[in-house]
Order: structure tokens, then C-alpha cells, then sequence
């Protein structure tokens, strides 16, 4: 059968053989390519020329007022912190990074000054004890490092010194490990607790030497069932790593159980 105003007599002179489904086919494509064609046509022109998007991109962004000044900006007002920031541990931090954009106050430094950190809160953002940042930046658990003051109260912003330790502390030679206990879970556990240290040991560290743990009995002390201590975590010593000394799973100086309460700045089981 054939479709009598499709078949070859209309305006259109199809070829007879043509199926009449193709021709259909036909008037949908003809009709789908009008209409994109007349889509496109009726675009406004910033929806289609390139050149247009990219000349209206700059301007908007160009239009955007200027928030901060640059690392350079503060010096000819405040050289004293940019002096004393330059030598010291944060060099590499811009002014702008603690007391935010400004570039307001360049311009016109009486109407607006930027605010001072002076917040306890501050700090933390960067040195709160997190894992996952480099071994050896320095880090404090904010819960126990010197509670309830400013920081700023201690260390100078614009030139903070690092912890020396006076002679003869643990610190002062073993600060790599003292840094890590001081945001473990043993952070209250005192290094003698561990090791007893003659005093030769500071004088004459490397012939005279501390004690180190030996037996996994004296984790137990702590930490079998049974042992006299609160608010610390047992496990069964017959059956808990058995064969094995604590610390070959445990680093003793930054023990550590799965990943919870890490970058919190919060100790753990509190
Ligand atoms: C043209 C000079 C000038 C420049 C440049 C300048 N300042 Fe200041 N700044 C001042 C003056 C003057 C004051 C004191 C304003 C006051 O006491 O009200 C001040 C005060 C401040 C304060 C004190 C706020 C407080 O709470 O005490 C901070 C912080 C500060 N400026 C940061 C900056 C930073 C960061 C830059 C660089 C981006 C900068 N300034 C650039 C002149 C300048
Ligand atoms: C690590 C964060 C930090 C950085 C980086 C920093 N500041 Fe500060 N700044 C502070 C804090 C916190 C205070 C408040 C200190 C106080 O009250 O004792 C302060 C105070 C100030 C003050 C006003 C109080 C005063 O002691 O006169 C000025 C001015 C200032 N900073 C300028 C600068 C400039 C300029 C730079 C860059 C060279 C800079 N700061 C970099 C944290 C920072
Ligand atoms: C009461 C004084 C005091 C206050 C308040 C204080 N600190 Fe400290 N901070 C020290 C001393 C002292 C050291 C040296 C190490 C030690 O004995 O803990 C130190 C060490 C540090 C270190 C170096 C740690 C390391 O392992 O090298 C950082 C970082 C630090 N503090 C940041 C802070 C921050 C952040 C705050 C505020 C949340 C703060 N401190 C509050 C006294 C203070
Ligand atoms: C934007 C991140 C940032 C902020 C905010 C910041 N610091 Fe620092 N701080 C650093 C860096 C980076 C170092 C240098 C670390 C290094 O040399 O490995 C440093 C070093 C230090 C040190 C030297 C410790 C040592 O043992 O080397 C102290 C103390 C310190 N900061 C205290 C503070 C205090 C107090 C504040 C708040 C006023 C503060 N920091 C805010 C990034 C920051
Ligand atoms: C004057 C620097 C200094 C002081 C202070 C110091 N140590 Fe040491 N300690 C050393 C040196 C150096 C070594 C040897 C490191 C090595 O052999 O790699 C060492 C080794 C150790 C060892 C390992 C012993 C071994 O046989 O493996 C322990 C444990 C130790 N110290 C604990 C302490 C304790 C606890 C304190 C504080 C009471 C302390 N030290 C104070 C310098 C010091
Ligand atoms: C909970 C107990 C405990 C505490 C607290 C402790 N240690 Fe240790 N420490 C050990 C054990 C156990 C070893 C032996 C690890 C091994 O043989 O692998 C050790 C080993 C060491 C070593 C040898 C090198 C190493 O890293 O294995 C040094 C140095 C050391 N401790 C220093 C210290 C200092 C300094 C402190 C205080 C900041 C401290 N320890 C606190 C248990 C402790
Ligand atoms: C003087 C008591 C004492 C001794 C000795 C002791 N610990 Fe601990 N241990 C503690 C305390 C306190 C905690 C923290 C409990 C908490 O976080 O509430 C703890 C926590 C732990 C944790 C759990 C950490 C976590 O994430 O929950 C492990 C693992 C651990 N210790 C292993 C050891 C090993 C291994 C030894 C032997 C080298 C040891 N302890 C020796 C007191 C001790
Ligand atoms: C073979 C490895 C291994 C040995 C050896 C080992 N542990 Fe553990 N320990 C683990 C693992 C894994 C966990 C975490 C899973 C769990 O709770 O059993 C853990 C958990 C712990 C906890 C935390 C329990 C809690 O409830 O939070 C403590 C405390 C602990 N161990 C202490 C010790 C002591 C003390 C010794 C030596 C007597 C020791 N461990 C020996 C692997 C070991």
C-alpha cells in the first residue's frame, strides 16, 4: 500500500521506492535540523561567540573589587613585624593569612584596620594535632597544651620561637619523640615512667644509657584486666598479641588504635 500524500504526487516528488517509513524518518530529521537551526539563530549572541564569552568573563572579572593587598603591601607602614616575621618560623605565612584580606585598609589604613587573631581558636587551625600532616611540623593538642590562655600570651606571633628545652630535659635531645607523646594517648605518662635515665645519660648520652621496656608485663602494669588504673584500656595479656612484645605492634611513644579522633585536635577516649 502506499501513503497517497507521501507516495510521488505531492509538491515533493519522492522516488517511488523509497520505503514510507524512511520518508518518514525524513520529515522528522528535516524537521529536528529547522528547529536547532532556528534555535541557534535566535541565540543572543553571548550564548555563541566565543570571543564574545571570553571578553565578558575578563570584564566581570576585572570588576571584582581588589580584597587583598599582597605579601608586599604591608611593609612601608609595618616594617617592624615584616622584619621580625621575616627571619622567624612563619616567613613563609602572608600577612594577610592571619589577619585577612586587606586591602581596604591599604588604601584609607585609618577608617578600616584589619582584625588580629587573638582568638585561641586561631592557632589550631594549623597546629592542632593532625595525622596526616608532615612528620615533625609542629603540633600541640590544644586540649592539654596550656589550657585557658591565649596563645599569643606565650608566643609571638610574628616571630614564634620553637621549644628548646632547658639542658638535661628529655626534650632538648629527643624532641622528635617528645612532640609525638605530647599528642598520643600517653601524653601524661612522663618519659620516666618508661626509662629509667640516670643523670650520666645527659652528660654521656651514648655510653651511658636509659632502660627500655622489656617484658610485655610492664605494658600490664597499665593495661591487663585487673591492673589498678581507671580510665585505661585493658586487653586479655594471655590472649592479646601473644608471642609477640606490645610494641612491635604498638608504637609505644605514639600508641594508637584505628582512625578515630584524629585532626580534631582532640586526645582520644575523651
Ligand atoms: C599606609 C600605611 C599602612 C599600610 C600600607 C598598612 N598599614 Fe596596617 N596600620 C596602619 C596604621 C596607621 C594603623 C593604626 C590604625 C589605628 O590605630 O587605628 C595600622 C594598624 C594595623 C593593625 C592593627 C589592628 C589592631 O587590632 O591593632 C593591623 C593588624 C594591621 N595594621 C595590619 C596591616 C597589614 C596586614 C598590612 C598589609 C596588608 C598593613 N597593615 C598595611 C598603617 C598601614
Ligand atoms: C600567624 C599569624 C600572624 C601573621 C602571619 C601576622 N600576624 Fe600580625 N598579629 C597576629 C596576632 C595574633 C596579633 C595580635 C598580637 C597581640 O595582640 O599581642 C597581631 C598583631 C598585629 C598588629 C597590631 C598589634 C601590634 O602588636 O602592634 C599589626 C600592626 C600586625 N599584626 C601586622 C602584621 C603584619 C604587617 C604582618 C606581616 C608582616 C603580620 N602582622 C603577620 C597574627 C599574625
Ligand atoms: C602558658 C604558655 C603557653 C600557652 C598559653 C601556649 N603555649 Fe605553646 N608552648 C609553650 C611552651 C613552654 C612550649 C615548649 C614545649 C612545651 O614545654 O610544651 C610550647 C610549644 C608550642 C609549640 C611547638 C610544639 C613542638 O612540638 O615543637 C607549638 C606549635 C605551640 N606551642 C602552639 C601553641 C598554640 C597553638 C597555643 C594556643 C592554642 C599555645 N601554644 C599556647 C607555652 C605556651
Ligand atoms: C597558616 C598556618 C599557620 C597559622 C595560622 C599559625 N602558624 Fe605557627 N607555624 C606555621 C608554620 C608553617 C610554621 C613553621 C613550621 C616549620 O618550620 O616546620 C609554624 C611555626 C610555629 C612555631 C614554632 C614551633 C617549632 O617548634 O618549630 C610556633 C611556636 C607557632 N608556629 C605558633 C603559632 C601561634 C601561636 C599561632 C597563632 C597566633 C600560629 N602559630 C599560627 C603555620 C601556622
Ligand atoms: C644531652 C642529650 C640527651 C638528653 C638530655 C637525653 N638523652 Fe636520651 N639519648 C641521647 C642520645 C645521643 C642517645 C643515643 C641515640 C642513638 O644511639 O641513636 C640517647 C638514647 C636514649 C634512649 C635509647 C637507649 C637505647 O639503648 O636505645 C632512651 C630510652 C633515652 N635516650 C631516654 C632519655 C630520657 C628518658 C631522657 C630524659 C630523662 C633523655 N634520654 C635525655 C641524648 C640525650
Ligand atoms: C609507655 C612507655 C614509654 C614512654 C612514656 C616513653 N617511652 Fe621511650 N620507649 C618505650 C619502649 C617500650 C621503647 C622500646 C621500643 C623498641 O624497642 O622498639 C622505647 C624506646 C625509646 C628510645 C629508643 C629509640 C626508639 O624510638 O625506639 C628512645 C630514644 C626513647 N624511647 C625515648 C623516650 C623519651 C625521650 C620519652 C619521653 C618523651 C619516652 N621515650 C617515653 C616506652 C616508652
Ligand atoms: C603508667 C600507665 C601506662 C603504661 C605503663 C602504659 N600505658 Fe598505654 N595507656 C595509658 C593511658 C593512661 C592511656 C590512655 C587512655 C585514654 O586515652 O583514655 C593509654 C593508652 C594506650 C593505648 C590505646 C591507644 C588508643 O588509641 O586507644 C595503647 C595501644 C597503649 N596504651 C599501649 C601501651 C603499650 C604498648 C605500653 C607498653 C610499652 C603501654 N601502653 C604502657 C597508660 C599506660
Ligand atoms: C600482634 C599485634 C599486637 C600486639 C603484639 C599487641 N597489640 Fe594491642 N592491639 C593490636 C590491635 C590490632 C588493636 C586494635 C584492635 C583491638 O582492639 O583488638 C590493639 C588494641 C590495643 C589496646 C586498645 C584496646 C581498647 O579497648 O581500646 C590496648 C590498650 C593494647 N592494644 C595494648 C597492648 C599491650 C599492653 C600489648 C602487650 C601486652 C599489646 N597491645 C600487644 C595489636 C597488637
Amino acid at each position: 500500500m502506499k501513503n497517497p500524500r507521501l507516495g510521488g504526487r505531492g509538491i515533493f516528488r519522492l522516488p517511488s521506492w523509497l520505503p514510507n517509513h524512511v520518508v518518514r524518518l525524513l520529515v522528522v530529521l528535516v524537521l529536528l535540523a529547522g528547529g536547532l537551526l532556528f534555535a541557534r539563530a535566535s541565540l543572543p549572541p553571548e550564548m555563541k561567540d566565543r570571543k564574545v564569552q571570553q571578553e565578558n568573563t575578563v570584564a566581570r572579572e576585572i570588576a571584582h573589587p581588589v580584597k587583598y593587598a599582597g605579601a608586599q603591601a604591608c611593609g612601608d607602614c609595618h616594617d617592624d613585624k615584616v622584619q621580625a616575621k621575616a627571619g622567624g618560623y612563619h616567613r613563609n605565612l602572608s600577612c594577610e593569612t592571619c589577619h585577612g584580606p586587606a586591602g581596604k585598609h591599604v588604601e584609607d589604613p585609618l577608617s578600616f584596620t584589619p582584625p588580629a587573631p587573638r582568638d585561641r581558636q586561631f592557632c589550631p587551625k594549623c597546629h592542632a594535632y593532625n595525622l596526616s600532616r608532615p612528620l615533625g611540623f609542629p603540633q600541640v593538642n590544644p586540649v592539654t597544651h596550656n589550657p585557658m590562655k591565649a596563645c599569643i600570651e606565650c608566643h609571638e606571633p610574628h616571630d614564634p620561637k620553637p621549644p628548646t628545652g632547658a639542658p638535661g630535659e628529655c626534650r632538648a635531645c629527643h624532641n622528635d619523640i617528645q612532640r609525638l607523646k605530647d599528642v598520643s594517648p600517653h601524653a601524661l605518662l612522663e618519659c620516666t615512667t618508661c626509662h629509667e635515665a640516670p643523670e650520666e645519660h645527659k652528660l654521656t648520652p651514648r655510653s651511658v644509657r636509659p632502660s627500655k621496656p622489656t617484658t610485655r608485663e610492664f605494658c600490664g602494669t597499665c593495661h591487663a584486666r585487673g591492673a589498678k588504673k581507671d580510665d585505661v584500656p585493658k586487653v586479655d595479656m594471655t590472649t592479646h598479641g601473644a608471642k609477640y612484645m606490645c610494641w612491635q605492634c604498638h608504637y609505644p611513644h605514639m600508641p594508637q588504635i584505628g582512625g578515630d579522633g584524629e585532626g580534631d585536635g582532640e586526645g582520644h577516649h575523651e
